[in-house]
């Protein structure tokens, strides 16, 4: 428990590091260890055969550490827009022990978001999963189903295949948890995890095991059968203090490499738990008239490198870290097993599908639709809406009708986004492998069939959103030039 030992100066310079962050990323330094003995879980009651597991920092199953799998998963934060992609795809450039490329998750919120790149993300084998409408702290059932609904009309990306939430400004309760569960999510992940509470991720139960400082742990209501709990794990600076997103921001290049490696070996050494690394882009991505962020992201490419040469090494979405939780596998086995293959489809043709079928270095040429609402403006396979998309409604009629000639086909439930052609109105899929079911539970609201939403009143200006986002940028521009100056 050394940074119960945080000097003054230190903490000082802690909160300057988490004013200058989008999120809440600066965990209390007196955390976990009051609360933690409220969490009680009984393994021999609590059984991953009927869906349940305790939280562990021992690999699930009795799985010896020689034989589990250490997983890395990157984490992407906020708005999907084109240098954000560059920047993603530039730290996801390694490839798996079983030769397919590492894959990571994003957690997106829908203003400035290309929904086109949502697709491409997507169809590439990457995880999209919700990070609400507007990008606020203790979400309203709307703001959450908004934004998963705007990921599945304008990004294709099946409801069933977005199953996973992180609380913008890492700011849930419990409520938000019961929330996620009664919408049909299959995770959370914004719970912080530091050294002694880094626990494997684990189900609901029997309520919280991290953050307990809250007193979220003896909570009877934060008990949540079926409900998988992703912690984020920490890493301990040089001064041991926990650094949870963006830790670059910290320290330079070397400083923060070695931090990571350090923490990293904990896991690696210890009980394999899985590693981290949780980046908002935006801090990565070239701004003009900015200091050029290039060294940081050069740091953390040359990191995610070093993870990727040591044996057992993987990295992975969230949902195929879930998927290996509730079926643990002996790491000589993971790479054969369906949800780590890699295959693409080989389509002939280009498709409006989010890969570049016709492999001439473009994906989806001159296939997209181009939506433009003043300050909403974003490129789609699918229809553009008639109105901007608001919180109230997030899909409104489509621009184009049913029968006329640029009318684009939505996915329907049976078939993937990379097989369906939304222009030919066809799922290219033909054989056995390929063939998706989208069994997601409808989401609760009424819709007229166009994707008209007959909800409660409310309107969500554009004036707004256009001063949020000079807002971010502004302390953005600030933090960085103070951390640079
Ligand atoms: C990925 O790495 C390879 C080899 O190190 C490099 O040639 C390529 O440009 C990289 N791709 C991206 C998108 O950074
Ligand atoms: C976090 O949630 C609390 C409780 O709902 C709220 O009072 C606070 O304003 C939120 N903070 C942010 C940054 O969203
Ligand atoms: C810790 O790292 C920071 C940032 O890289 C550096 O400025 C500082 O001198 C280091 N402190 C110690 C005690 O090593
Ligand atoms: C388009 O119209 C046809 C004919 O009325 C109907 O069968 C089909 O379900 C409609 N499709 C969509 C996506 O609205
Ligand atoms: C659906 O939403 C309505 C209105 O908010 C509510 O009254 C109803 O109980 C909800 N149904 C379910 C199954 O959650
Ligand atoms: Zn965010």
């Amino acid at each position: 428990m050394k940074y119960l030992h945080i000097t003054l100066a230190i903490l000082a310079i802690f909160i300057n590091t988490s004013l200058c962050q989008t999120e809440g990323i600066s965990v209390p330094a007196a955390a976990s260890a009051a609360g933690a003995s409220t969490y009680s879980c009984d393994p021999q009651v609590c059984k991953l055969a009927n869906g349940c597991l305790c939280a562990s920092k021992n690999p699930p199953n009795g799985l010896s550490q020689a034989d589990t799998p250490q997983f890395v998963t990157v984490t992407f934060d906020d708005s999907i827009q084109p240098q954000l992609y560059k920047t993603a795809k530039r730290m996801l450039n390694v490839t798996n022990p079983n030769g397919c490329p590492g894959r990571g998750t994003w957690y997106v919120s829908m203003q400035y978001t290309d929904f086109s790149l949502v697709q491409q993300w997507y169809s590439s084998g990457n995880e999209i999963a919700d990070h609400t409408f507007t990008h606020v702290g203790t979400p309203s059932d709307k703001e959450i189903v908004s934004c998963r609904e705007m990921l599945n009309t304008y990004g294709g990306v099946p409801n069933g295949k977005i199953q996973g939430f992180r609380a913008p400004f890492l700011n849930y309760t419990k409520e938000t948890l019961h929330q996620l569960s009664k919408l049909g999510f299959l995770y959370d992940s914004s719970a912080s995890a530091l050294q002694d509470d880094a626990y494997w991720p684990y189900t609901l139960d029997y309520g919280m095991a991290n953050d307990c400082w809250t007193g979220i742990c003896g909570s009877a209501q934060s008990k949540i059968p079926g409900l998988w709990e992703i912690p984020m794990y920490a890493v301990l600076d040089n001064t041991s203090a926990p650094q949870l997103m963006d830790v670059y921001i910290a320290g330079q290049p070397k400083d923060v490499e070695d931090w990571s490696l350090n923490t990293f070996n904990k896991h690696y050494t210890g009980g394999r738990q899985p590693f981290g690394i949780y980046v908002h882009p935006t801090h990565l991505t070239g701004y003009p008239g900015l200091p050029d962020p290039a060294p940081k992201l050069d740091g953390l490419v040359s990191l995610i490198k070093k993870l990727s040469e040591m044996p057992d090494v993987w990295f992975v979405t969230n949902q195929q870290l879930l998927q290996w939780m509730k079926n643990p596998v002996k790491a000589s086995e993971l790479g054969k097993q369906d949800y780590m293959r890699c295959e693409q489809p080989v389509i002939a043709k280009e498709i409006c599908n989010g890969l570049d079928d016709d492999n001439n270095q473009n994906v989806d040429e001159g296939l997209m639709n181009s939506c433009n609402f003043g300050t909403t403006t974003f490129n789609t396979c699918f229809n553009c809406p008639s109105t901007a998309p608001t919180l109230d409604m997030p899909t409104p009629v489509t621009a184009a009708q049913n029968g006329s000639a640029g009318f684009r086909y939505p996915i329907p439930i049976n078939c993937d986004t990379k097989w369906w052609d939304p222009i030919g109105n066809a799922c290219l899929c033909t054989t056995n492998e390929c063939q998706y079911k989208d069994t997601a539970v409808p989401v609760n609201r009424t819709s007229n069939g166009n994707g008209v939403v007959s909800s409660g009143p409310g309107t969500s200006s554009d004036a707004t959103t256009q001063t949020v986002h000079l807002n971010s940028l502004f302390i953005i521009s600030v933090c960085i030039i103070a951390l640079f100056f």
